[in-house]
């Protein structure tokens, strides 16, 4: 994987002369900010030791099914810790290459928003978010490697950075991701059986709590000021951020790295994937699969009126009560 990889963005930078604030509720929000810091190198028991077979993955809201396969348990001990090790620094992996993504556009939302209430929030969200890069880097490696960031999160991400307007980052990243990050964090919080990460993603859970709500109380302020070509790009954006997260494709693209985990244990993929095919692709299992888009992203979506009669019909396509 290349390293450094360049992407050009038509980012309009604002300058901001009148200092006074003008949004309480994010000056509010700054102020939180502030006496919430906290230190990843010193605030984190890194002399907490790490069973990497506990650690976990955040399947189906905290129950892995993967385990119960048959295919799994005739695996050797040994064996079955080494892709559990793989599994969880795949999934952390997304999480660390996330917190870039934001990091980024946190430093945009900087350059790009227009009141300086939200210049101030956006600034501290910055370094939260270099803090979530160094924390789960640090966390990642004490397990495995860093495995490469997924295509359909890349998307989402670069979609994101590269958009015109600074309300669609707002969307994509304030409200979308960061909403699913603190949904996955809390439910990693409660599936975890290794106490580090358990206080890891607490102390993140709680300053993506704050970014969700910037996107909020911005967005609910924003959207109604918009021309109504514009927010119905807005709207458009939202949807096809969701679908690329919560679409067909990306059940496929999720099983491809985690075959290829299995494979480099030593599984049998034919016989791993027929069995999957048997007992996770039956609609009975489709339905009861949690969904985190449902869950965490759908009602933040509607509390900001983002879902209309216009674009309801394309979550529903996703298999989206909204
Ligand atoms: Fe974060
Ligand atoms: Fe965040």
């Amino acid at each position: 994987m290349a390293t450094l990889e360049e992407i050009v963005t038509p980012l309009k930078t604002l300058w901001r002369f009148d200092y006074d604030s003008n949004v309480k509720a994010l000056r509010d929000l700054y102020e939180l900010a502030k006496k919430e810091q906290w230190n990843a190198a010193t605030d984190v028991p890194w002399e907490l030791e790490t069973d990497p077979a506990r650690v976990g993955t955040l399947d189906m809201g905290g129950e892995d099914p993967i385990l119960e396969m048959d295919f799994i348990k005739e695996l050797p001990e040994d064996k079955r810790v080494d892709l559990a090790k793989r599994r969880s620094a795949w999934q952390l992996s997304q999480f660390l290459h996330g917190e870039q993504g934001a990091m980024l556009c946190a430093g945009q939302l900087v350059e790009t928003v227009p009141d300086m209430d939200g210049k101030f929030y956006a600034s501290t969200q910055v370094i939260d978010e270099a803090r979530h890069v160094e924390v789960f880097h640090r966390y990642v490696k004490r397990l495995d490697r860093v495995y490469p960031i997924m295509p359909n999160l890349k998307a989402l991400l670069n979609a994101v950075l590269g958009a015109e307007l600074w309300q669609m980052k707002c969307v994509g990243m304030q409200v979308i991701a960061e909403s699913l990050a603190m949904g996955s964090f809390k439910m990693m919080k409660k599936g975890t059986g290794d106490e580090l990460l358990r206080q890891i993603v607490e102390l993140t859970a709680q300053d993506e709590a704050r970014h969700v709500s910037y996107g909020l109380i911005y967005m609910k302020e924003e959207l109604p000021k918009m021309a109504e070509d514009e927010r119905n790009a807005v709207e458009d954006f939202a949807l096809a951020g969701v679908g690329l997260l919560a679409g067909p494709d990306n059940e496929a693209a999720l099983g491809a790295p985690l075959l290829q985990m299995m494979g480099e244990v030593g599984i049998d993929v034919d016989v791993a994937v027929a069995e999957m095919a048997a007992k996770l692709a039956t609609p009975e299992a489709r339905a009861s699969r949690f969904n985190p888009f449902q869950e965490y992203v759908v009602p933040q979506l509607k509390r900001i009126d983002l879902i209309t009669e216009r674009t309801a019909p394309g979550y529903r396509a996703m298999g989206l009560e909204v």
